[in-house]
């Protein structure tokens, strides 16, 4: 409070959004800023923007800029220039496909080795188990991913649905607050 005047603050942070292709990046931030799903599949190419504006407090406005990255751009090797200032990362993994979920430790190397805070250490990232809606997902492995997120540097994890809208909200919430307490 200056003067009696409260001082809001206004904060800006880069999200990258990555993991294999059809996971469901692009629907869990169509989901999480639109509210909207679709089930028609369109690949990624090269990289879109999204802008999430929440009222974190009476003092606060955060606003996310999803940086949505191409599942096939990895073939080609990340692009050190995508990653370029990004403040937290969410990894997404399909909760049907396993080999999605190994590639999510490779995704999370990657960003590692080309992006880190201005202190050294890694930006916060949270892995997202994505599609949980479906049938036969029965949660099987899902014991296993808070030793998954400990070796490989997740502060968490959240069993998401993009069709459903579950967990979204939630883990966007959690992802924040690690920002803040980062920045
Ligand atoms: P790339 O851009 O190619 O890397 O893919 P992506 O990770 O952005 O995946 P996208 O959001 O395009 O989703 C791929 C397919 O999975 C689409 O047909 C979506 O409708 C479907 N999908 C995404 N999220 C969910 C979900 O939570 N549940 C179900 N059942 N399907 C989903």
């Amino acid at each position: 409070e200056l003067l009696g005047v409260s001082v809001c603050t206004d904060k800006l942070f880069k999200v990258l959004v990555i993991g294999d292709l059809g996971v469901g990046k692009t629907s869990i931030i169509l989901r999480y800023v639109n509210k909207l799903f679709d089930d028609t599949y369109k690949a990624s190419i090269g990289v879109d923007f999204a802008l999430k504006t929440i009222e974190w407090n009476t003092r606060t406005v955060v606003r996310l800029q999803f940086w949505d990255i191409a599942g096939q751009e990895r073939i080609k090797n990340m692009s050190r220039a995508y990653y370029k200032g990004a403040m937290g990362a969410v990894v997404v993994f399909d909760v049907t496909h396993s080999p999605t979920l190994e590639a999510a430790s490779e995704w999370k190397r990657d960003l590692d080795s080309k992006v880190c805070l201005d202190s050294g250490h890694p930006i916060p990232a949270v892995l997202l188990a994505n599609k949980c809606d479906m049938k036969g997902w029965d949660g099987g492995f899902v014991s296993s991913l808070d030793r998954f997120c400990k070796d490989n540097g997740f502060l968490g994890w959240f069993e998401t649905s993009a069709k459903d809208n579950i967990n979204i909200d939630e883990a966007s919430a959690f992802l924040v607050k690690q920002m803040m307490l980062c920045d």
